[in-house]
């Protein structure tokens, strides 16, 4: 099996996922060379199409040609100009959360920011309004194939592989579930906006002007052909479930965590909130300590621990030789927390972003190069807000029957069991 620890702990070395050799190449000169500046001697690998039954040919699991064009259909759902939206959206999402919430309560903050991320994901991006019975299939999806995926990396090729058991049966029914939520999600959208609306571009109502991608994917091309047919708009919005929920579900879980053991850095981000207010807290201008606070923990619990490419043609860098095919892993998780490069890496101390310096270009919470996360304003507006809404009203600490350790074989980085009582904060905290 492929354990975080690892993965995280080797720099560079050859090890077997499963029956596959992998070269683990855990430095940022490396990666960099690899994501970027020689990105198209690589493709996303063999590690990568064990995930198309469930990411289906969406923008994460693509490469090429098709991925440039995805990329370009995609991009203007993500365009800046609409991080207000993103950031109104959150807000009354959290607030609602929030509201429900009683001094003393104790909360599974897994389980309650993935249905947060869900909502927020669903109703700024699609943009569809989702019903309870959505959210609770999506939430019972979720953490099945977040399990699953690395089992399924790990099968051995051929028949033996495609054996069904037990996991690999949830994992389908899994899969099965998220596609069918997603699935009514558009044609409830379709039904909506019938017959096909003009080219989502030059649209008014609904258009690329309103922001969302089932305006982009749902209208018509020149001719009259619909810009991607069903299933592959359900692919791209199984991604974005998948990428962009888990991960900032995952990073908000991680912060609320680290606030707790931190009060001194949880007291100092509720006063600049207060004077910011929280509808400014997606800039980082007017918060800056946030966005060093967001930074430092994407430092020590980057979500995305682990990425994977293919050598197209033979790679050399220094000692290491590699064949065409050779499948890659690094871990970005690993790089954050090398001591080397980050000194007390173990250590939260957000005041280390502001120091001259701090290695930047070894930080890659979003990856890099052509495949970088097409989400990163998205998310990081989504965080900042969601975290600033909590900290003015509530803290959480966390109880003793959580177990905060990440789990294991996880493809996101994201604590076991992370159970909190929320209570109201002290008058001057
Ligand atoms: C804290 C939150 C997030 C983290 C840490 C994160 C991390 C990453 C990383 C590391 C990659 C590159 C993968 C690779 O090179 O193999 C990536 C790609 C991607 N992410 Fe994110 N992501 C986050 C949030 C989001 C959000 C909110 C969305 C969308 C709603 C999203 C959608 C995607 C997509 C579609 C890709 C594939 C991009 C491409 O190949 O062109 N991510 N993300």
């Amino acid at each position: 099996m492929l354990p975080v620890s690892t993965c995280t702990s080797i720099r560079r070395t050859l090890i077997r996922a499963g029956t596959l050799p992998v070269h683990v190449l855990n430095a940022p000169a490396l990666a960099h060379r690899v994501l970027v500046t020689e990105a198209d001697g690589f493709d996303k690998g063999r590690l990568l199409q064990r995930a198309r039954p469930v990411l289906g040919r969406g923008l994460f699991a693509s490469d090429g040609d098709d991925h440039r064009r995805q990329r370009r259909l995609l991009q203007p759902a993500f365009h800046h100009q609409f991080a207000a939206s993103w950031a109104r959206v959150t807000e009354a999402e959290t607030a609602a959360m929030c509201a429900a919430w009683r001094p003393g309560q104790v909360v599974d903050v897994v389980t309650l920011t993935r249905t947060l991320a869900t909502r927020v994901v669903l109703r700024a991006l699609f943009p569809a309004e989702p019903s309870d019975r959505t959210i609770a299939r999506v939430n019972h999806a979720l953490p099945i194939l977040l399990r699953g995926f690395i089992p399924r990396l790990l099968r051995p090729d051929g028949l033996v592989g495609r054996l069904p058991t037990p996991g690999s049966v949830r994992f389908e029914r899994a899969a099965q579930e998220l596609r069918g939520a997603l699935h009514e999600i558009i044609a409830s959208y379709r039904n909506a906006h019938a017959p096909y609306a003009p080219h989502a571009q030059d649209a008014g109502a609904g258009g690329a002007g309103e922001g969302g991608l089932l305006p982009l994917l749902c209208g018509s091309a020149p001719g009259g052909r619909p810009v991607l047919p069903d299933d592959r708009v359900r692919d791209e919005a199984v991604t974005m479930l998948l990428a962009g929920g888990e991960t900032t579900s995952t990073s908000l879980t991680w912060l609320l965590h680290e606030l707790d053991r931190h009060p001194e850095v949880r007291s100092r981000l509720r006063r600049e909130i207060g004077a910011a207010g929280s509808d400014a807290a997606a800039t980082r201008e007017r918060a800056p300590y946030l966005h060093d606070v967001l930074k430092e923990n994407l430092r020590l619990h980057t979500p995305t621990w682990v990425l994977t490419r293919r050598a197209r043609r033979p790679f050399q860098h220094g000692g290491v030789q590699m064949a065409a095919g050779a499948e890659i892993l690094f871990s970005p998780l690993a790089m954050h927390t090398d001591s080397r490069l980050y000194p007390r890496p173990h250590v939260c101390d957000p005041d280390r972003w502001t120091r001259a310096d701090v290695p930047r270009d070894a930080f890659m919470p979003f990856g890099a190069g052509v495949h970088k996360c097409i989400g990163e304003g998205f998310a990081l507006t989504e965080t900042a807000v969601a975290l600033s809404v909590i900290v003015s009203s509530w803290d959480l600490a966390t109880t003793g029957r959580s177990d905060p350790r990440a789990g294991k074989h996880l493809v996101i980085h994201q604590p076991r069991r992370l159970l909190m009582t929320v209570m109201r904060p002290p008058r001057r905290s």
